[in-house]
């Protein structure tokens, strides 16, 4: 899919404005974007990533986790304070401007899945990039099967989209589970990895599409479970991160193999990638 970019020139970010901003957990933070005066609503696919630019500091590759449907509200992100772009980008307010390119890259392919089971897998932030899908998958569940979301985080704490996993957990047609690897005894929730969670969830492996993302590792023995209960490679997905710089497919930057993770993914194809997965410094 070629990219949308807004600008005339590809590498200069329009400047969007932070309409809403929600502090999920003490480093993580959602903020809802509103385009430029008078520019159209700007369409993405489940799985895109943008280009957002602290001003002065410098850009990095961030998901859309918002509803595709509604683009007409502008765009979501959810952003974890890591390092030096990452930090000044979560301390925005309301009323600030950042700047952003995109949408880029390729998309979880939820037509590939339909007729059959779909499989969301989602690790700590992971949770950030499938939410759209999860959201597309929910507006069209006729579909699909089996609807199945694990989602697992560290601790409580971590948790992100509370109100969404509330609302997916009490639906009859979706199997939400949500588990952490510690918690105080005051959770009343699953204590265990996702690995253990899946094992429990219904679905026919050999009709099911499954789509992946959280740490590497974590999307490495995910897929590992979901092949050995009989998953077929090909139906599976996972999303790569990778440093970026130019998100056009020029600079190099994203390499992984013979792959650039900006064009060729985020989002590839297990079978694509299996042999580099877990390969330092690819
Ligand atoms: C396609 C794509 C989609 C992404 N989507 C999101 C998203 O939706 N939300 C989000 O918060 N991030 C996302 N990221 C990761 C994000 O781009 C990085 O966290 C960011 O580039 C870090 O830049 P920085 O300058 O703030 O940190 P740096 O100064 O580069 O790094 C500071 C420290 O943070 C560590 N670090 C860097 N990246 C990560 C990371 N991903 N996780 C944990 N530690 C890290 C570094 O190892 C270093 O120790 C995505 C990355 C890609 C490639
Ligand atoms: S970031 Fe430049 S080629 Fe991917």
């Amino acid at each position: 899919m070629r990219p949308a970019v807004r600008t005339s020139d590809a590498y200069v970010p329009a400047l969007w404005r932070v309409a809403a901003r929600e502090q999920e957990t003490a480093d993580t933070v959602t903020f809802a974007l509103t385009p430029p005066p008078d520019a159209p609503p700007l369409p993405f696919r489940p799985g895109q990533f943008n280009m957002l630019y602290a001003f002065g500091v410098g850009e990095v590759p961030i998901s859309i986790s918002g509803d595709p449907a509604r683009t007409d509200r502008g765009m979501v992100h959810t952003l974890r304070a890591v390092g030096s772009v990452t930090r000044p980008l979560a301390r925005l307010s309301e009323g600030q401007t950042v700047g952003l390119r995109g949408p880029f890259g390729s998309h979880w392919p939820l037509e590939a899945a339909a007729g059959g089971d779909l499989v969301l897998v989602a690790g700590g932030l992971g949770l950030a990039p499938l939410r759209p899908a999860i959201w597309a998958a929910l507006a069209a569940r006729e579909r699909f099967r089996n609807l199945v979301i694990v989602y697992g985080t560290r601790n409580p704490a971590n948790l992100i989209f509370r109100r969404d996993l509330r609302e997916w957990r009490s639906r009859l047609d979706t199997e939400c589970e949500v588990t952490v690897d510690h918690a105080a005894p005051d959770w009343h929730g699953h204590v265990g990895t996702i690995l253990q969670r899946l094992q429990h969830a219904e679905f026919e492996p050999a009709a099911t599409t499954a789509f992946v993302c959280g740490p590497e590792i974590m999307m490495r023995h995910t897929a590992h479970a979901l092949i050995d209960r009989g998953v077929p490679a090909a139906r599976l997905y996972l999303s790569m991160e990778r440093n970026m710089k130019c998100a056009l497919g020029r600079c190099g930057h994203c390499q992984f193999g013979p792959h650039f993770v900006c064009k060729d993914g985020p989002v590839f194809a297990y079978d694509r990638i299996r042999p580099l997965l877990g390969v330092a410094e690819v």
